[in-house]
């Protein structure tokens, strides 16, 4: 190839596609958004237009509600061959980011405020869609959390942070499922386009991870092209961007760019291309069947989160079915996801097609606008009084939620919250279905209703699910992949949301999602993996594979889980692990394993599931890796974050061999932790126990102390504890025969020259 055939490869040839080099015969590639369907324009080599039809799946917060990675395996196969049909090498998702706050605009294409569950579930999509032999695209990477300046805000996360929070769901995505392309975010991560970030791109994605595929940048997420592929951005998108080229060419030219840098990405680039040349595109897809799957996605990710005993629907004779979005489902969100649907299920139709002879009637409730009508509040209420059942169809707005810019609060608009009590205050037996891509406040009404149902932004076949589940036809089995909260003020990144001058601290660390509830011993609306269902499951004779175990083998649990009640039912269950005690501050409990299970009434089935080394381990600052550490844990076996049926204690042993990190700033605590240092400074230690203990006489005749206060000693030694080995030496100079500094310089010596011992 030639340097201007390379340069020009790796920027697109439009919007949609690679940049085809018929001399040597590379053919061109086509990439379309989703994540949650095909956003397949007509003209790929144009922008915009409208997109062919595809089948609208429910978006990320629905599927993730499920916690079923075989269904989402399905959807991936069948979203796969809606791109084969359509045309499409790579389907443009699915999104692994965290949902920081619940005001974030793009919560709902997001799976998760946890990273064990997002990546368990983009993995399982992803080798869905790419068994197939259709490509996807790992999205947004990374810290790419907010709408508010996305292009350009600089997400200040600490490595820790970035590590055990923002950066898992993407490696595990990576590991398990090799997603064919990677899409940096637009924003910076501590001060640095995610588009040009050596450290997460070079580094960490492609050598500490193995990422064998190329990283596209997001849509105009470039600013400095040579910066970017020296960053490890292979591909830049959209294109044409000449000039851009043009800059790569002189680059190389001048010296400013190695071409080796070049040609790595031209590899990577060209290997995904023949990769998809090889699958036929073309045929047509099955309508119908696909829209059936996004009925079953979309009721197995429908949230039950109260009900009185109201449901399932017991035959009611009139049924006054209210809100807008009962006859205009809104089930998708706005922006590059949306998807143009094959067909869409009315959620009023579908209703009446399972209320056999009931009579049903309809109110709208609110407006399309943000305009407050007192009138049809009075008009619904009439109506919800002369029914036996009032169904609200309560769709928050997407003037209040959409890609491109956040939420401003948490709130239903204020006509819909009017209604909802309006209603309930004259009808007991008023049932609120939610659809929306994140969690709303529910204090200012729950009480006053019999049920709520949340329902997402459920795909296309969503009005359909809704009415399976109202009626019992489907049990509802899903349970929330993030907590909802009572309001805005309680949750962890208010404080630091959304951010000024560019820069938004990630100031809340490890705590997003419910490990800061926990931290807080905050109640909350409902917690993260919660879900009520039509039966219930009783979980006995829990254990583990061994109750001591090293590290590297992991550990399994076991629990027999039984439907208690009358229905047919789906039960998840969550492992969280809880460290006794740590060198470093852990979260109280984090989510390390899931399983869900199909029982019929009375039915019992064991289920197990393994937990591998990550699920005890921590990432060291120091050591630049994750390391275990010996010590016990608390298995919890759980039916929610807040619903721990069984906790069984494990002793870890770690077999992490960790290099000797003593340095001249280490404390004497680090020293004595350290079994290396531990073995050289141990005969100082003593002698400083002993000057703490130490008592003479002052000279008003009083018992004092060398060192200051407390009558045992301990808590001298607390203090020395905390300060570096020089300087404790140097408060007891009298002591020692050499200078502390020629001290340290010899104890340092020594332990870094020991051999490493196995620990
Ligand atoms: C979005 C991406 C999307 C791309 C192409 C960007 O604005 O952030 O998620 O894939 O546009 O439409």
């Amino acid at each position: 190839m030639t340097l201007a055939e390379k340069a020009a490869l790796c920027t697109g040839a439009s919007a949609w596609t690679t940049t085809p080099i018929e001399r040597l015969g590379v053919p061109e590639m086509i990439v379309a958004d989703g994540p949650h369907g095909l956003r397949r324009v007509p003209d790929v080599h144009v922008w915009g237009g409208d997109s062919l039809p595809a089948t609208c799946f429910p978006t990320a917060s629905c599927l993730a509600s499920t916690w079923d990675v075989d269904l989402l395996h399905k959807m991936g196969e069948t979203l796969a061959e809606e791109c084969i049909a359509l045309n499409v090498d790579v389907l443009l998702g699915p999104g692994a980011n965290m949902k920081r706050s619940p005001l974030g605009g793009r919560n709902f294409e997001y799976f998760s405020e946890d990273p064990y569950l997002a990546g368990e579930l983009a993995a399982s999509l992803i080798n869905g869609i790419q068994s197939k032999g259709v490509g996807t695209s790992l999205k947004h990477y990374t810290a790419n959390n907010q709408e508010y300046q996305r292009f350009r805000i600089s997400a200040e996360v600490d490595e820790r942070t970035l590590r055990e929070i923002y950066l898992p769901a993407f490696e595990k995505a990576v590991k398990q499922a090799q997603p064919w392309t990677v899409m940096c975010a637009y924003n910076k991560v501590n001060g640095t386009f995610a588009s040009e970030h050596d450290e997460l791109l070079n580094k960490i994605l492609k050598d500490e991870w193995g990422f064998e595929g190329l990283v596209v940048s997001d849509w105009g997420a470039v600013r400095d092209r040579v910066a970017s592929l020296k960053g490890g951005l292979d591909w830049q998108m959209p294109g044409p961007q000449d000039r851009d080229v043009q800059k790569v060419i002189e680059a190389v030219q001048s010296g400013a760019l190695d071409e080796a840098v070049l040609n790595e990405s031209v590899r990577r680039i060209l290997r995904i291309v023949a990769k998809a040349s090889e699958t036929p595109k073309g045929g047509e897809f099955d309508v119908d069947a696909h829209h059936e799957l996004a009925r079953r996605i979309a009721s197995e990710g429908m949230v039950l989160l109260k009900n009185n005993g109201i449901l399932p629907l017991k035959a009611p004779q009139h049924i006054a079915v209210i809100g807008r979005s009962a006859m205009k489902a809104h089930f998708q969100g706005k922006g590059s996801s949306y998807i143009n649907p094959t067909k869409v299920e009315v959620p009023f139709g579908a209703l009446q097609n399972l209320a056999d002879s009931a009579e049903l009637s309809y109110a709208e409730g609110y407006p399309v606008d943000n305009s407050f009508r007192q009138d049809m509040i009075d008009e619904a209420a009439k109506l919800a009084q002369s029914a036996d059942v009032a169904i609200l169809y309560i769709a928050l707005p997407s003037f209040k939620e959409s890609e491109g810019y956040d939420r401003k609060d948490l709130g239903l608009t204020e006509q819909q919250i009017a209604l909802i009590k309006a209603v309930a205050q004259v009808q007991s037996n008023t049932v609120v279905v939610l659809n929306n891509g994140a969690p709303v406040a529910m204090s200012d009404w729950i009480d006053n209703v019999a049920a709520v149902l949340e329902g997402w932004m459920m795909g296309q076949a969503g009005g359909a699910a809704i009415a399976d589940i109202l009626f019992g036809k489907i049990n509802p089995s899903a349970k929330l992949a993030e907590t909802f909260p009572r309001t805005l003020a309680d949750t962890p990144a208010q404080g630091n949301w959304p951010g000024d001058a560019g820069v938004v601290r990630y100031g809340e660390g490890l705590l997003i999602g419910y490990r800061y509830y926990d931290a807080k011993e905050m109640p909350v609306q409902f917690p993260f993996g919660y879900g009520l269902s039509y039966t219930t499951f009783e979980y006995s004779n829990p254990a583990v594979s061994a109750e001591a175990f090293k590290d590297v083998d992991g550990v399994t649990v076991t629990v027999d889980v039984t439907n208690t009640g009358d229905v047919a039912g789906k039960e998840i269950v969550q492992i969280y692990v809880h460290d006794h005690q740590s060198i470093l501050f852990r979260p109280e409990k984090e989510l390390k394993g899931f399983a869900k299970v199909d029982l019929q009434p009375g039915e019992t089935k064991t289920i197990s599931i393994p937990l591998d080394f990550r699920a005890f381990a921590l990432y060291h600052l120091d050591y630049k890796q994750w390391i275990t550490e010996d010590g016990d844990f608390d298995i919890l076996i759980a039916a929610s974050a807040a619903d721990i049926r069984h906790r069984i204690t494990v002793s870890l042993e770690s077999t992490v061999s960790l290099p000797c990190i003593l340095d001249k700033e280490s404390t004497v605590r680090e020293w004595m932790a350290d079994p290396r240092g531990k073995v050289v400074f141990q005969p100082y230690y003593e002698k400083l126990q002993d000057q703490a203990r130490k008592r003479y006489r002052r000279s008003d005749g009083e018992e004092g102390r060398y060192a200051s206060g407390g009558e045992s000693g301990i808590d001298a030694m607390e203090m020395y504890n905390e300060m570096p080995v020089v300087s404790v030496l140097l408060f007891q100079r009298d002591q020692w025969s050499e200078h502390p500094e020629d001290i340290l310089a010899d104890l340092l010596e020594q332990v870094h020259r020991q051999e490493v011992p196995e620990i």
